[in-house]
């Protein structure tokens, strides 16, 4: 079968040994990287502030969720609290391979993050905070995905890994404000 491809693949196998030993220094960053360096390291920190604030809500939210109804929502908590920290190490990891700084330093992290450190009042109003943040996680994620597209395939991956499990976040967050509040909050 004819193949529609006209460009012929072409690699310089010469020229790139000859780069790969000249910027030892940039480590996983290579000369084709594509994308805005700057840009990229800016948009991993602010995802990185959002996972941390989200780390923090989440716990207060673990700890604080008392009595024999909210059993059930405390461990949902909790297991969120670990996942959004397993996220966050992701995420700094990635950004010390492209050379940058993890931005962990607490002074400024509100600014950074997209998502807000609300602590409700009650359980109902915790689940509905923490689904507003998961909202907020599951818009940005998606626009990162895009904004990134085939510039740094990583990058694309990484955030396309967080994002299913914002998708789940946010899927579980909707059954117990529906559970706890006791009616349907989407038609079907
Ligand atoms: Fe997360
Ligand atoms: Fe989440």
């Amino acid at each position: 079968m004819a193949t529609t491809q006209t460009q012929p693949f072409v690699s310089d196998i010469k020229e790139i040994r000859r780069r790969a030993r000249e910027h030892l220094e940039e480590g996983a960053r290579t000369t084709n990287y594509e994308g805005n360096v700057d840009t990229t390291l800016k948009l991993l920190n602010d995802a990185l502030a959002t996972e941390v604030v989200c780390v923090l809500r989440y716990t207060f939210h673990y700890v604080s969720a008392v009595g024999i109804q909210s059993e059930a929502v405390k461990a949902e908590f909790g297991a969120h609290a670990r996942e959004e920290q397993e996220h966050e190490m992701r995420l700094a990891e990635r950004i010390n391979q492209l050379g940058g700084k993890p931005n962990f330093n607490p002074e400024g992290l509100l600014s950074r993050s997209a998502s807000q450190y609300v602590e409700g009042s009650n359980l109902v109003d915790m689940i509905r905070e923490n689904l507003v943040a998961e909202r907020i996680a599951v818009e940005t994620y998606r626009d990162m995905i895009r904004y990134f597209a085939n510039h740094d395939p990583t990058t694309r991956r990484l955030l396309e890994d967080l994002l299913s499990k914002e998708e789940e976040h946010a899927n579980d967050m909707h059954d117990l404000l529906v559970a706890h509040q006791g009616k349907p909050m989407l038609d079907s």
